[in-house]
């Protein structure tokens, strides 16, 4: 989901690196491969995922993984990976969240992306931002969606006394959590789940999922991705 909590205050805007994936070549009449900018926020489990998936015959490369976290642990394994890095510190925009989405707008301008992919990337988006970047913003969000957009999705299903669980990924509109479903995978929700043990299991249905989806959606395929 692209929910979070709103701390505050730091720099923001700095550029950590050159490299980037490899953009594809149109020597020899091939197509350009399609570039793709990850937002994290955290771990970065899902855009190892994603990256990895981008070789090959695959028609995309990772170009740039951009995070609004200095600390975050999806830097350093985006680095090991030779992609380039951004941060954007969002504490840096204390309410100021029009001057952060432009930062990551200029951000990612900067690595002129076809798709972005929002892999754990926790902080809400506006219109200003969604907006410009329509039809190419992915999300993966651990519930089935329509059910339990924003946070706590896994004790929300406990809760509910819910005899499967999954995840989701859509386009990202400017509704939280409510563009287009592109794909889900589903997983039980065993006896003695707690929400920890569930967001495991949905989390290794996740990785499959995503790069799943990414690839039909730089191919032009917007098919739902159905697994589990
Ligand atoms: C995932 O569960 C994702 O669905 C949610 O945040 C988590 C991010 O995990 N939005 P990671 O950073 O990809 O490991």
């Amino acid at each position: 989901m692209s929910t979070g909590g709103e701390t505050g205050g730091e720099t923001g805007g700095k550029a950590r690196g050159q490299t980037g994936g490899q953009t594809g070549s149109q020597t020899g009449g091939a197509t350009a491969a399609k570039r793709v900018a990850l937002m994290i926020s955290g771990s970065g489990s899902n855009m190892v995922a994603l990256a990895e998936s981008m070789a090959g015959d695959h028609p995309a490369r990772p170009v740039l993984v951009l995070s609004n976290v200095p600390d975050a642990g999806g830097l350093a394994k985006a680095e090991a990976l030779g992609i380039a890095t951004a941060v954007v510190d969002h504490r840096a925009f204390k309410g100021d969240r029009p001057g952060f989405e432009a930062a990551l707008t200029a951000a990612l301008e900067a690595a002129a992306p076809d798709v972005i992919c929002l892999a754990g990337f926790m902080r809400i988006l506006t219109r200003r931002f969604t907006g410009r970047w329509a039809g190419r913003v992915l999300n993966i969000h651990p519930s089935l969606l329509p059910k339990y957009p924003g946070l706590h999705t896994h004790a929300r299903a406990l809760d509910a006394g819910d005899a499967e669980a999954g995840c989701s990924v859509h386009e990202v509109t400017e509704d939280l959590d409510g563009g287009p479903v592109l794909g889900q995978a589903r997983v039980p929700v065993l006896p003695g789940d707690t929400p920890d043990s569930l967001a495991a299991r949905v989390l290794v249905e996740e990785h499959k999922l995503y790069p799943a989806v990414l690839r039909r959606f730089v191919a032009g395929d917007r098919t739902p991705v159905l697994l589990g």
